[in-house]
């Protein structure tokens, strides 16, 4: 299997100068993602569609064509048959390209894209969400920092090489500083460090320096191999689906059921998906309208022991068993694992089923697995489940059911907490929050404390 290694960082980091040293002293092929985007970006303005909203951009997608080649060692590629060459780099470029990689339309076209190059050979690929999200299983994942000034200083003195004394260094700072914005605090695949990347701060640092940082932690260090994904333990893709479209039908059927704003679950990468908890219908009301990933679900291992069909289809359908009675490290770890190959782990929060139908308040525990995951966080809000079949009932109530998908929680929201000793708690209520905050009804339904106070001002 050919081998990648992912460089990430913010603007004029270094990351482009390191990847093609890198690539060149291993004899891989570099891959440059950012200009891909600019390329796109390129086409959409030749295409007049300069500043367009996000829909006439994503309407344009499939009429765009991106041919890639080899050539000594680096990758080249067409765009609609033509090479860009250096009008990607022009300042028209950099001024739209952080909106349009903005789009997770957007980022799921070049994603696959990305991703199709694995078959060409060993690839060193440099971007923002290389090792997070494209990559996620990358042998090697490093991230380049500098700061603001030295990039920015690095930034004009490239801008003037290519236009001459028309550059403005303070202009070129805030174009910079207003990207760098834009790029860490998107919603989908926002520039974040990726879980296991290897930070290189390179201010003080020379080109050659830095590369030889590199080389010297992938001869340190073989290859990192991940503990063994769940999907080798037992989980049969057919079983999941099948067991999916059968709940999806009785949810039909019985509850009327739908789904909201899906468009918020990303199409590949890592991350967790956070429910409101108030009957055994959530974890298939959650699921099973989602029809291209395979979403993973925490069990109390009790499950497991109900009988030997009940523990052969938890396992078929890729549950991860957890004991409630004690911290199940080895069950978080697993968990931890499994996001950061590039899975959804669906967990509800409030760990048991509510009692009156009302939000519970939330451990710590959840902010701690989030923020040692460094994905993002996807809300959803389960109505009508209650209702229809609350914990005590025997009998299921053919009452609506419907699911709604928040916005994500990005790693970038949590860092706000970065240095706070209670920011696995903080973190956790904002989750909550976010949860609370997609109640159709509107209303604070919130038992206690944190979750309910931050739900007001979700
Ligand atoms: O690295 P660069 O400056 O050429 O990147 C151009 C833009 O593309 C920048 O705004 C960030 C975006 N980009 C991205 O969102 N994800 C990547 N993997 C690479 C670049």
């Amino acid at each position: 299997m050919n081998s990648i290694i992912a460089i990430d960082g913010p603007s004029a980091s270094g990351k482009s100068t390191v990847s093609r040293k890198v690539a060149e002293g291993l004899g891989y092929i570099h891959v440059d993602s950012g200009a891909i985007y600019r390329a796109l970006t390129w086409q959409i303005i030749r295409d007049g569609l300069a500043g367009a909203s996000p829909e006439a951009i994503i309407r344009h997608l499939p009429s765009v064509t991106l041919r890639f080649f080899v050539e000594e060692g680096a990758l080249r590629f067409t765009i609609n048959d033509v090479d860009p060459g250096a009008a990607i780099r022009s300042l028209a470029v950099q001024e739209q390209v952080s909106a349009v990689a903005a789009i997770p339309e957007v980022r799921a076209w070049v994603g696959e894209r990305l991703r199709s190059l694995k078959t060409l050979g060993d690839l060193v690929v440099e971007g923002r969400d290389i090792g997070s999200v494209v990559f996620p299983e990358a042998a090697f994942k490093f991230y380049l920092d500098a700061d603001p000034e030295e990039r920015a200083r690095r930034r004009y003195l490239e801008q003037q090489a290519l236009a001459g004394n028309k550059t403005n260094p303070d202009e070129v700072k805030r174009a910079l500083l207003r990207r760098d914005a834009c790029d860490q605090s998107r919603s989908t695949a926002p520039l974040v460090m990726a879980p296991g990347a290897r930070r290189i701060e390179t201010t003080r640092l020379t080109i050659e320096g830095v590369a030889a940082q590199v080389f010297e932690m992938i001869r340190a260090a073989p290859p990192k191999r991940l503990p063994k994904a769940v999907k080798q333990d037992g989980f049969i893709p057919f079983v999941y689906h099948l067991s999916r479209v059968f709940f999806l039908c009785y949810l039909w059927i019985f509850h009327r059921y739908r789904t909201h704003d899906r468009k918020h679950l990303p199409p590949r990468g890592g991350c967790i998906l956070v429910s409101n908890h108030a009957s055994f219908l959530d974890p298939i009301a959650v699921c099973c309208n989602i029809w291209n990933r395979h979403i993973y679900f925490l069990a109390r291992d009790t499950l497991f022991q109900q009988s030997r069909f009940m523990k052969w289809w938890a396992i078929s359908v890729g549950t991860l068993p957890i004991d409630r009675t004690k911290g199940d490290i080895r069950a978080l770890k697993g968990a931890i694992t499994l996001v950061r190959q590039g899975n959804i782990l669906c967990l509800f929060p409030e760990g048991t089923r509510t009692h009156d139908g009302r939000l519970q308040s939330v451990k710590a525990g959840i902010g701690f697995l989030i923020e040692k995951a460094g994905v993002p966080v996807i809300p959803a809000y389960v109505s009508g489940t209650f209702e229809a079949f609350p914990r005590d009932a025997h009998k299921i109530k053919f009452h609506k059911i419907d699911t709604y998908f928040g916005k994500p929680v990005t790693p970038a929201d949590c860092a706000v907490f970065k240095d706070d000793p209670d920011r696995h708690q903080k973190i956790a209520d904002m989750v909550m929050a976010r949860i609370a905050a997609l109640n159709p009804a509107g209303k604070d339904v919130t038992e206690n404390r944190g979750a309910g106070e931050s739900a007001q001002h979700a």
